[in-house]
């Protein structure tokens, strides 16, 4: 069986005019331009199957959204291939378009103006969705969402969490065998998010839709992908289960603890008198990262134990948010 998605060997480049600085360097700018070349993908390899939900993971600038506008036949690569369904995306742009639904976060493809329903009335026309197919994705959408109260409403006025929940279920209407979601959970709340993730992994069980995200929450991670693929710098650093990943770092525990006073300020004091394990704060706990390879948790607890008053702690196996963080520090070896 052939893979829905093949990529093989693909780089993208882009020529980007390298300005000279201060007035002197825009005139000169003028009349000779001096480019660079940057590589935004630098030859990516990878196979995806029906039905999976792939991570594509990695730091600003990692080359996601480029991958992601190659195979959604917006960009065109500069070398190496591309298969979608057995199509070249760039070249058969309308047929690629009936297999896959793309959502940009904070960008809606919706017609601003329109209430959603005529929205998806226009996506029916536009994809030459069967009336009895929509009939039912309506009817599925009802049962794993509240839209009544979105479908009269005009995208403009809804707030954004209400307006990524309405781009997604465009994205999936014509039951497409692939989406595209770059960032659909950014600057949404918890509650959103969670609603999210839980309509996405409805939509791929009931659809087996195959599904291609980048986050930078590693919630989503932990609640939809089994396999992450990591990029940075446009080179492929990992491309394996997330579990799998979780054991190369078998010798790294999260140590937890609460002390008095501000926890983020804390934490930096902290961090000084561990200067080897990571040391970070959020609203509960300060967590100090330790790898027991170089020194056992009991060890470090004792350590902060003599200059602090702890009142509370807990061990916990790496998340998976410092695993990744860890990778793009240092890459997997
Ligand atoms: N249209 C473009 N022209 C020039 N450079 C670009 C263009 N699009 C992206 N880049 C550059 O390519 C690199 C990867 O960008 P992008 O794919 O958007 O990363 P990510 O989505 O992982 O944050 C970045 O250095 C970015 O500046
Ligand atoms: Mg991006």
């Amino acid at each position: 069986m052939s893979s829905i998605i093949e990529i093989r060997n693909v780089t993208k480049e882009f020529k980007v005019l390298n300005r000279r600085e201060g007035l002197k360097g825009s005139i000169k700018d003028l009349f000779s331009r001096d480019y660079k070349t940057v590589t935004a993908v630098n030859n990516i390899s990878m196979s995806i199957e029906q039905g999976e939900i792939v991570g594509y993971l990695g730091p600003n600038g990692a080359g996601k959204s480029t991958t992601i506008k190659m195979m959604t036949g917006v960009l065109e690569p500069t070398s190496g291939e591309i298969l979608v369904d057995g199509n070249v995306p760039y070249k058969n742009r309308s047929k690629n378009a009936q297999n896959i639904g793309v959502v940009f976060g904070q960008r809606s493809q919706l017609w601003w103006a329109l209430p959603l329903i005529e929205s998806f009335r226009l996506l029916k026309d536009v994809y030459q969705i069967g009336d009895k197919q929509y009939d039912s994705i309506i009817e599925l959408y009802k049962s794993l969402v509240d839209i009544e109260p979105l479908l009269h409403k005009p995208v403009r006025q809804m707030s954004l969490g209400q307006r990524t929940l309405s781009d997604i279920l465009a994205a999936f209407l014509h039951d497409p065998k692939i989406v595209f979601l770059d960032e659909p959970t950014i600057g949404l709340d918890v509650s959103m998010k969670a609603k999210i993730r839980t309509l996405i992994n409805a939509l791929n069980k009931e659809k087996n839709t195959t599904v291609i995200l980048t986050t930078h929450d590693m919630g989503d991670v932990d609640a939809l992908c089994r396999r992450i693929v990591i990029i940075d710098k446009g080179k492929m650093l990992y491309d394996n289960d997330i579990e799998h990943l979780k054991s190369f770092f078998g010798s790294y525990r999260t140590l937890k603890i609460r002390v008095d006073g501000d926890l983020k300020k804390q934490s930096e004091v902290i961090q000084k008198e561990v200067p080897d394990f990571a040391v970070s704060a959020d609203d509960e706990w300060i967590s100090v990262l330790v790898d027991e390879d170089k020194k056992k948790v009991v060890d470090v607890l004792s350590q902060l134990q003599s200059s602090y008053s702890i009142k509370d702690m807990k061990l916990e196996e790496i998340s998976s948010e410092d695993v990744i963080r860890k990778i793009y520090e240092e890459g997997v070896e």
